[in-house]
């Protein structure tokens, strides 16, 4: 395969809310936003609340569409795609971490992070193998049978990780994912996301409020007035 497309390009990305007539205040969210993300790469993007960083990343994971603009993952335009194709490209190519886990809660840990592996079609077996195998990696090895109840929100949101990360995705988009956690343990997730990340060569999209955690990315961008841009000169590709 040509290696000539392969980057997570969103073009002139443009959203906007209630404008559906049924909404008398119509906001526009995002304004003509670009940005290329590269194999490996990492990305953090901060902004004041409500400035559309959530937004823009289910932009750029095609969970939700733009009003105008295209989003092309690896040479696949999202947005020209239907609902199936889409989730088959998210499926082989993404892996989301929310600012809460996300993880279902009538599976244990191990059948969770198992789930990308299932959905690609992976036997039972094989799935909780190497399900296991990132659990692992995320210290959580003995808590597998555990339920997301039965977790702390560290370790739910460790599970989030391998559950992101198992199927070896090339871009992993995450939201404020140590939003919910004291300072130590969110030290400790964003260590094993930039660690596994770097590992496996995934590139990273972190939404972030932290600014040391924004710093630990090769490029910093702020989301303003529904423009992206580099932050404090700080931009470097
Ligand atoms: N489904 C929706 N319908 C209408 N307005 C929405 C919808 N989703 C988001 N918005 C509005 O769009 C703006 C951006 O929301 P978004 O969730 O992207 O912000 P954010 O930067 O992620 O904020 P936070 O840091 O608080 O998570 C907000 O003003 C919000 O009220
Ligand atoms: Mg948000």
């Amino acid at each position: 395969m040509s290696t000539d497309n392969l980057f997570l390009r969103a073009s002139n990305l443009t959203k906007r809310y209630g404008v559906d007539g049924q909404d008398q205040h119509p906001v526009t969210v995002l304004t003509d936003v670009s940005i290329q993300i590269d194999s490996g790469q990492t990305v953090a993007i901060t902004g004041a609340s409500g400035s559309g960083k959530s937004t823009l990343l289910h932009l750029l994971a095609g969970l939700d569409g733009p009003d105008a603009g295209s989003v092309i993952i690896d040479g696949l335009s999202m947005f020209d795609l239907d609902e199936a194709q889409r989730c088959l490209v998210r499926n082989q190519k993404l892996g989301f971490i929310y600012q809460s886990h996300h993880l279902l809660k009538e599976f244990n840990a191990l059948e969770n992070v198992a789930l990308p592996l299932r959905v690609a079609g992976l036997k039972i077996s094989q799935a909780q193998t190497a399900a296991y195998s990132m659990l692992t990696s995320v210290g959580l090895a003995d808590r597998a049978k555990h339920y997301p109840s039965q977790l702390s929100g560290g370790e739910r949101q460790r599970v989030a990780i391998a559950r992101a990360l198992v199927h070896l995705p090339r871009y992993v988009l995450a939201d404020e994912p140590t939003g919910n956690l004291d300072e130590v343990t969110a030290d400790e997730v964003s260590d094993l996301l930039f660690e596994l990340s770097n590992k496996h060569d995934i590139a990273l999209v972190l939404v972030t409020h932290n600014r040391d955690l924004a710093n630990r990315a090769s490029r910093q961008l702020t989301l303003s007035n529904g423009l992206l841009t580099g932050s404090n000169g700080l931009l470097s590709s």
